[in-house]
């Protein structure tokens, strides 16, 4: 963690300059006091679907009283999205991006995926990239209504059409590799069609089910596999000797009355884990990273070391960016200062709102009003 007590930050140009002892600092043209508060990598959310319209609030209450979350739920949202209006979509998109903000998450990766036709998919992409360096075609997240028992035909549909056109707007492809969603090898044709694109594979992977999600991801070498609920001993091996970064999404979790994955074992075994929220109207509609955190440490066994790291330089390895997650000279100036003297404290004190300031490239993003 290299946590350093009566720390200073010099930050000139949007970068890092220098940290360390404040004692040694060197002289800056102006300082600001933090009165001891704790100061932190601003978090990075690797996984978001942010490109939505329409409430799941009613399908919420009813998991809560035992419905069981399947895939299927999706496609209530692909209708709503697909009669929202780019404009619709992109201030919805933004005004959950700055909750984010709030929350002291300052990268957010972008997924589209309630589209589901080339036109649809088009619009949110481009809605995405519009929004964030990092954002993903989620080309196969559940067959649409209309092709719900062709799913050969959508997967040719993706290939032919829907990565061509949305390719040049994203960094990232990913699939929902599940049982209800899409089969191992119709995940397969649709990350190799996106890596002839020149996009970098990601995966839905082992979320319901124990699946072929993660053994796939490793495979292509996705940057990573996420979910990653139900996991063989081949998975977590698999895992633990790839470049390829499990990450645990806690708040679908939550809300879904599913298992939480075990983060233990995967930090045991070697591999490497980031922490997300995955902002989504269906399973998890959170844009706190926080809460997640205090997820973690309780119910995956990380520990607030671990679970802090996981979401910030985790955050940064799944999405292969050298420039955030850490507070070294060099880094992007992207900060959270906490209400608080430590970093533990994010998990010590749960629902409570800690963030009273957050820096992006060294420019105030949001600074909570004293009282
Ligand atoms: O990350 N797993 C698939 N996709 C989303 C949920 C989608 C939905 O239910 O709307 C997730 O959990
Ligand atoms: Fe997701």
């Amino acid at each position: 963690m290299g946590v350093i007590d009566n720390a200073a930050v010099v930050v000139e140009d949007g970068r890092i300059a220098w940290v360390g002892e404040a004692a040694q600092a060197p002289d800056a043209d102006s300082s600001t006091d933090l009165d001891h508060r704790a100061v932190l990598p601003g978090f990075v959310e690797s996984h978001s679907h942010l490109i939505f319209a329409g409430d799941r609030s009613h399908d919420f209450a009813a998991r809560m009283e035992g419905t069981k979350y399947s895939a299927g739920g999706i496609r209530y949202t692909i209708e709503q999205t697909r009669a929202a209006s780019p404009e619709q979509l992109e201030n919805n998109a933004r005004k959950l991006l700055d909750e984010y903000a709030r929350s002291g998450s300052t990268t957010v990766e972008i997924k589209t995926g309630y589209g589901q036709s080339a036109e649809s998919e088009l619009t949110g992409i481009q809605v995405a990239s519009s929004c964030s360096d990092e954002a993903t075609l989620l080309a196969a997240h559940v067959a649409p209504p209309e092709y719900a028992d062709k799913h050969d035909e959508y997967v040719q549909m993706v290939v032919d059409r829907m990565i061509p056109e949305c390719a040049p707007h994203a960094k990232w492809i990913d699939v929902f590799c599940e049982k209800g969603a899409f089969t191992e090898d119709e995940s397969r044709t649709v990350l190799k069609a996106g890596m002839e694109h020149g996009l970098i594979p990601r995966v839905h992977g082992n979320q319901l089910t124990y699946g072929a999600g993660v053994q796939l991801a490793v495979e292509l070498g996705a940057a990573s596999v996420d979910h990653v609920v139900y996991l063989s001993d081949a998975d977590v091996d698999a895992l633990a000797n790839s470049s390829t970064v499990a990450t645990v999404l806690p708040g679908a979790d939550f809300s879904t009355r599913n298992d939480y994955p075990n983060a233990r074992r995967l930090i045991d075994a070697g591999a490497t884990v980031a922490l997300g929220a995955d902002c989504n109207p269906g399973t998890s509609f959170t844009t706190s990273i926080p809460f997640c955190i205090a997820l973690a440490v309780r119910d995956l066994h990380m520990s607030p070391d671990e679970a802090v790291w996981a979401a910030t330089a985790g955050g940064a390895a799944a999405l292969q960016r050298t420039d955030i997650g850490s507070l070294t000279v060099g880094a992007r100036a992207n900060f959270i200062v906490l209400d608080a003297p430590n970093h533990l404290h994010l998990a010590y004190r749960p629902g409570v709102d800690l963030i009273s300031g957050v820096w992006r490239d060294g420019a105030s993003l949001y600074e909570r009003r004293s009282a």
